[in-house]
């Protein structure tokens, strides 16, 4: 919590990969004119720079800067950030959160656990051979719908599927979360497992952290139900990508979609492009739009100078997201 009011000064983009400059800097220079944010190796006084807008940053990103005092994500997860072996202690990280943003993956997820509710990649395929062919369908009631993560989004997520009418289960790290109404909340241990084997579609949109690293595994998939389906939308590094091929082979699993990678953008020989039962999209579930993250940046630079706290979306460190 910052006590102290303070000015902010300058910012800094900290990224690798990405250039989130060409993405936001135009909406971030209108919404915040009086707190210029350039690349590094445009800053000639780094003392000047108490905020950055991250996203992979390199290992020594941050280590120019002495004064940062506020780390903001550009995205809802802060993995990439809070693994930077130079994450300077003590400065808060704070991540998106904002409800279009949720509304943008509520959408995403839903279209995903109806394409695999009601087949639809086999109209495409008979669609290409002119063949018209009615399926025998499971009524929406009978579906048992799993989310992984019970957060912003994934609260979302399970409130939208529920008033489908699938029946939804989620696991929520937080054992006392009274919930909602007609979604049964699962926690502690054996609680992942138990909604893997119970849930025809699984959802996962939790956060990455080494306590979920790998958990989308044989050891999980073993335990779901005989052609239930996947749809990945948290990080690549949740899921153990061999596993998931075996169970689609097997035909354990019927089909998978899958959002994000370990490796981003998935390199155009991977197998997963190619499977069958998989359903390839890069990173799309959502994006904060420019204009909107610089208005939640905006705020969070004025809630801090004005020492107010806990910053809206700061990150618990012990949590990690
Ligand atoms: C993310 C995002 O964190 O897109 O993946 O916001």
């Amino acid at each position: 919590m910052q006590t102290r009011p303070f000015r902010h000064g300058e910012g800094v983009f900290l990224w690798s990969g990405l250039d989130i400059e060409s993405y936001y800097g135009a909406a971030m220079a209108r919404v915040m004119p009086g707190h210029p944010i350039r690349q590094p190796e445009q800053i000639s006084d780094p003392e000047q720079v108490t905020f950055a807008l991250a996203w992979d940053p390199a290992p020594d990103a941050f280590e120019r800067f002495p004064n940062l005092r506020l780390i903001l994500s550009i995205g809802a997860g802060v993995n990439h950030i809070m693994a930077c072996p130079g994450l300077p202690a003590g400065v808060p990280v704070v991540r998106v959160v904002d409800e279009d943003q949720a509304r943008d993956v509520t959408g995403f997820a839903i279209w995903h656990v109806l394409w695999h509710h009601r087949r639809f990649g086999s109209y495409l395929t008979n669609q290409k051979h002119h063949r018209w062919e009615r399926q025998q369908k499971r009524p929406t009631s009978t579906l048992r719908i799993g989310v992984l993560g019970y957060g912003h989004i994934g609260r979302r997520i399970a409130l939208g599927l529920r008033q489908i009418g699938y029946q939804v289960s989620a696991l929520c790290r937080d054992a006392n979360n009274r919930g909602d109404a007609g979604i049964r909340l699962l926690s502690g241990p054996g609680a992942l497992e138990k909604i893997a084997a119970e849930s025809d579609i699984l959802v996962n949109i939790l956060p990455l952290t080494p306590e979920t690293t790998g958990i989308l595994s044989a050891e999980i998939f073993d335990r779901m139900p005989l052609g239930s389906a996947l749809v990945q939308l948290g990080r690549g590094e949740h899921l153990v990508e061999a596993d998931l091929l075996a169970a689609l082979d097997s035909g354990h699993l019927s089909g998978a979609s899958l959002d994000v990678f370990t490796t981003e953008p998935l390199p155009g020989d991977h197998p997963l492009w190619d499977h069958p039962g998989i359903l390839v999209t890069p990173h799309e579930a959502s994006e904060v739009h420019p204009e909107r993250f610089a208005q939640l940046a905006a705020q969070t630079l004025a809630q801090q100078e004005r020492g107010e706290g806990p910053l809206s979306g700061v990150v618990a460190t012990d949590r990690g997201y």
